[in-house]
């Protein structure tokens, strides 16, 4: 401590925020929207249902539910302008950086977004817009990355059957759509919908906290989220998955190597920094790719070398002393796989889920008049020093 400074880097203790969007109990793994637990949710609801309810704050009737796809399908289609610079990507760019850049650009075109005083109409087309745009978005990039011609938004389609659709259908043949993969889609867009004041969430909350608009504090998000650490870790956990498969699948090696202090190297997916129990998003995925990998009648190594790997880390001492346990991201990468999604695209699907959290805690922070947020510090650096003439130096 300094005075009245008390230094806690990365917030590991410090309250941000007073928040009535997500309730998260670690020591217990409880995860709940609104009051609703993530397991009914995934269960019974849809994804726009839970969108709804995280930023409106109730559950929707059927009417209002309607009435938002109605919305959003109004709001589908990206202005023809903004190819002019997502053709300027290379085709391979990662995917989280074309989608930063792409969401802040919308500001450019919607000019009612910048407003920092938005009546309660404008904000909310600013919402909707957001909404309905980001899976024509994510659709196009995945496109891109196969030098593929992009699809146009279906609006006799819902939420999430227009985004598979637009995503994987070609000029040559419809996407057929299987409602166990669409089911399975819409529960993991949910399970990844909120989670209270994590580092992206955090960090979108910081940026409107200056009065920025909603684009941009979402790409802020975006970019946040992009880190191996946070939802960048959903891409890494298959890629060790895959590498550990290439080296036989000696899961007690990689076990051994994630201890070691000297290596650099960690389990993806393991750990959490307020779990420390089992993630409950993690255990509904585990589950449901038991379930889904079936019902497609797909046998994925990956998936038997991740379950190896979380029975031999849930035995290990250093794993158990830490209460390292494995996190939302560990299986989600083989659901997203099964799907026909390449691992480059798994955070952009993170954020494709997160996007309904994001703007509901945006706009509790911008109702509660938050203030700027601005830390303060402990210098630690050089005391008073003379200049010194550059020709002395
Ligand atoms: C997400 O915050 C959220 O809610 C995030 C998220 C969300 O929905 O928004 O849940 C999504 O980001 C999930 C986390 C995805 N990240 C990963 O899977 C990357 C691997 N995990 C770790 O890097 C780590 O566990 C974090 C980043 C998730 C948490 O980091 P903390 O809380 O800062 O914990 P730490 O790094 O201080 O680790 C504590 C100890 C350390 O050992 P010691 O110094 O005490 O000896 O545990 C060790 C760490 O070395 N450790 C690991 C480990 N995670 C922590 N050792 C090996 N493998 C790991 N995965």
């Amino acid at each position: 401590q300094s005075g009245y400074i008390t230094l806690d880097s990365g917030f590991k203790n410090t309250g941000a925020t007073k928040s009535a969007i997500t309730f998260l109990d670690g020591e217990k793994g409880i995860l709940k929207y609104r009051g609703y637990s993530i397991e009914d949710l995934a269960e019974k609801a849809s994804f726009l249902e839970v969108a709804y309810l995280l930023i409106y704050g109730e559950l929707p009737t059927k009417a209002q539910v309607e009435n938002f796809q109605n919305q959003i399908n109004k709001h589908t289609l990206v202005h023809e302008d903004m190819k002019k610079f997502f053709d300027g990507f290379p085709s391979k760019s990662h995917p989280m950086g074309q989608l930063s850049s792409l969401v802040c650009s919308l500001s450019a075109f919607y000019p009612e977004s910048l407003n920092p005083n938005q009546s309660k109409e404008e904000q909310e087309l600013t919402i909707i817009k957001l909404l309905a745009k980001m899976t024509t978005i994510v659709s196009w990039i995945y496109k891109k990355s196969l030098g593929h011609p992009v699809n146009y938004p279906q609006n006799r389609l819902d939420y999430v059957t227009n985004f598979m659709s637009m995503t994987f259908s070609y000029t040559t043949e419809e996407y057929e759509v299987d409602p166990v993969v669409i089911d399975a889609m819409n529960k993991l867009l949910i399970l990844h919908a909120d989670h209270e004041q994590n580092c992206s969430t955090s960090t979108v909350r910081i940026v409107g906290s200056s009065d920025c608009n909603l684009y941009a504090s979402i790409s802020a998000g975006i970019s946040a989220l992009w880190g191996p650490l946070h939802g960048g870790a959903n891409q890494a956990v298959i890629e060790m998955l895959e590498k550990i498969k290439e080296d036989g699948g000696d899961v007690e090696k990689w076990v051994a190597k994630a201890k070691d202090k000297n290596d650099p190297f960690r389990l993806m997916g393991f750990g959490h920094r307020v779990y420390k129990n089992f993630d409950p998003r993690a255990k509904i995925i585990k589950k449901a790719c038991d379930d889904v990998l079936a019902k497609m009648g797909i046998n994925d190594p990956v998936l038997d070398i991740a379950k190896k790997l979380e029975a031999v880390a849930l035995n290990d001492p250093y794993f158990v002393e830490r209460k390292l346990y494995p996190n939302v991201d560990f299986y989600s990468g083989i659901l997203y796989r099964a799907f026909g999604f390449p691992t480059e695209m798994f955070t952009v699907l993170f954020a494709l889920g997160r996007l309904p959290g994001w703007i509901a805690q945006w706009k509790e922070m911008k109702e509660n008049r938050e203030p700027i947020g601005r830390p303060r510090q402990i210098y630690v650096g050089e005391k008073d020093r003379e200049y010194i003439p550059l020709e002395n130096r």
